[in-house]
């Protein structure tokens, strides 16, 4: 018989691709998702996900009776936990909720873990623990032992709770992996971040806001090869590690911002340059030296293929996104079976 899965947030961006990653690798395993269907998650996302093996559950990572309750009853093997509040921006108008998300939820199923002696618990973390990099310094990356060192709310309470997972493995043994990956990309990413916003933008004519100069730098992840470093951490990972995820794919956001631009067909004149983000993060990249050597993962998406198909979903599913912009993608409430 196959695992049985609790994959938390999985009607969001990298959750969603990763239970249609696993369906495809994994047929025989059991994935119960649970989401809070915050503005974030959506369920037309996961119509394709159903069936027999496939279980939707409606509820906050938060809500310590309802996750065990599920735990006690589902008897998972393994939980993934993605559930969390991701935007950037959003944590600088609204902190709270980041907190109470992503570390008390992350405790609530640490906690689970624990009680119900799940044999693993994967954390899906962010390279934003390690802060920024200079512009002037290409020859700075990312390892597993870069001091945490956080810019916004996010990536604080990402951190907050990385801390409390090894604290667990310390404390209480509980068996935790941790994966602190660069930025995605891919089919179902909210338009709020910078590459389904642009491509969403450039398709409507509207102008495309890049933050001060568009000099930033990010390292930019094909979702698929973030989902497939998941499956192979959770089963020959080492127990109490840390994974650096990302493939030295490194642009400016400007040269990101063109690339669209160019591939959609439109002018350049689009471009609007807007007030920056407060704390901006310079530049992130990763050192995947770590999950190469030992789990031999690599990426097998290149930037210009990986953008290429992620521009063309977004062309096919214009519903898609256009009901979340609509709003009336929050009206969708079918659990299926
Ligand atoms: P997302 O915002 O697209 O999705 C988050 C999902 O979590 C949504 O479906 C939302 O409804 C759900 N959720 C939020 N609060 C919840 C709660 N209290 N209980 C249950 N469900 C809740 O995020 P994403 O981009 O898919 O990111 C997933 C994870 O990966 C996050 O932990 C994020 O920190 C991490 N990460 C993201 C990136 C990236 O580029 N997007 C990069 C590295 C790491
Ligand atoms: P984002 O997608 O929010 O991810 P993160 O901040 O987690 O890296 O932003 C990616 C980069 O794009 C970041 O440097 C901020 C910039 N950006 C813009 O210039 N304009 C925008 O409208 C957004 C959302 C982001």
């Amino acid at each position: 018989m196959g695992k049985n899965i609790l994959v938390t947030g999985g009607a969001g961006f990298i959750g969603s691709n990763y239970i249609y990653y696993m369906q495809r690798k994994h047929p025989d395993y059991r994935l119960v998702c649970i989401d809070a269907l915050t503005y974030a998650g959506n369920l037309h996302t996961l119509d394709n996900a159903a069936n027999g093996n496939f279980r939707f559950v409606l509820g906050d990572i938060t809500d310590r009776d309802l996750v065990f309750n599920l735990c006690k009853e589902e008897k998972f093997d393994l939980i993934v936990n993605f559930a969390a509040e991701s935007h950037v921006d959003r944590s600088i108008e609204n902190p709270e909720i980041f907190l109470k998300t992503n570390i008390l939820g992350t405790q609530v199923l640490l906690d689970a873990c624990n009680k119900f002696d799940i044999s693993r618990y994967h954390q899906v973390s962010t390279d934003e623990v390690y802060g920024d990099l200079p512009l002037d310094r290409p020859d700075l990356f990312f390892t597993e032992n870069t001091p945490i060192h956080t810019s916004s709310p996010y990536s604080a309470s990402k951190a907050s709770a990385d801390l409390l997972v090894m604290a667990y493995h310390r404390t209480f043994g509980t068996p935790v992996t941790i994966s602190r990956c660069s930025n995605n990309y891919g089919p179902y990413q909210f338009p709020e971040k910078l590459i389904p916003l642009m491509i969403s933008k450039a398709l409507a004519d509207e102008p495309l806001p890049v933050y001060g100069e568009g000099l930033n730098v990010r390292d930019w992840l094909y979702v698929d090869d973030h989902c497939k470093a998941i499956d192979m951490i959770t089963q020959n990972g080492k127990i109490g590690e840390v994974y650096n995820v990302g493939g030295h794919n490194e642009k400016t956001n400007i040269e990101v911002v063109r690339t669209i631009l160019k591939a959609i067909g439109k002018d350049e004149s689009l471009i609007t340059h807007v007030k920056d983000r407060p704390g901006h993060d310079r530049r992130y990249a990763i050192d995947p030296t770590k999950i190469k050597t030992e789990l031999d993962w690599e990426p097998e998406t290149k930037f210009n293929d990986g953008i290429a198909l992620t521009i063309e979903w977004y062309l096919n599913n214009t519903e898609w996104w256009q009901k979340i912009l609509s709003g009336e993608y929050r009206e969708y409430r079918n659990f299926g079976g």
